[in-house]
């Protein structure tokens, strides 16, 4: 990720916090309608309790894009949490895509290509963490 980057995805953010309930829901709607299957994974906590743990790690981690090592554990336990709620490595893609959507309406005339590499680029690194090290913990 570049500085360019980092900056991109810090402003960006700042203009979801806001509308970052509604956000939440339509990443919910579009994400079960994408693959229905998903919504039988999220059993242990209220919808609401998902959106505030979703936002806090998202946020937490586009906080400190510029000191990346700090959150590199805190990404890693969470993945190897992630294949212990039965999320395989191909869901990724779907969050993936449902997470672009909703960025895209919810930042409307905001929404670019640039600002698209970047939320890639910083979904990738995030998810490559997690996927690796369920990886590991299940080896
Ligand atoms: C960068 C990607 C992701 C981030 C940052 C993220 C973040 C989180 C966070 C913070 C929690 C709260 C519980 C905990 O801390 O362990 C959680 C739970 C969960 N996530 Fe994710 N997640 C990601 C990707 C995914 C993907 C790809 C799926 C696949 C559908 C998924 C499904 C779930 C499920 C099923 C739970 C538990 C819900 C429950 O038991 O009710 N997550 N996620």
């Amino acid at each position: 990720m570049t500085p360019d980057q980092i900056r991109l995805l810090q402003q960006s953010w700042a203009k979801v916090v806001p509308i970052a309930d509604t956000a939440a829901d339509m990443f919910y709607t579009k994400l079960f309608e994408m693959n229905p299957a998903l919504q039988g994974l999220f059993v242990s906590y209220t919808a609401e309790q998902q959106r505030s743990k979703l936002l806090a790690m998202l946020g937490n981690a586009i906080g400190n894009l510029n000191n990346v090592e700090a959150i590199v554990p805190a990404v890693q336990a969470l993945g190897q949490r992630h294949a212990k709620y039965g999320v395989r490595d191909r869901d990724y893609g779907t969050v993936a895509g449902a997470l672009l959507w909703t960025l895209e309406q919810g930042l409307g005339a905001a929404w670019n290509n640039e600002l698209k590499d970047a939320w890639v680029a910083v979904y990738t690194v995030l998810s490559g963490a997690m996927i690796d090290a369920a990886k590991t913990k299940a080896a």
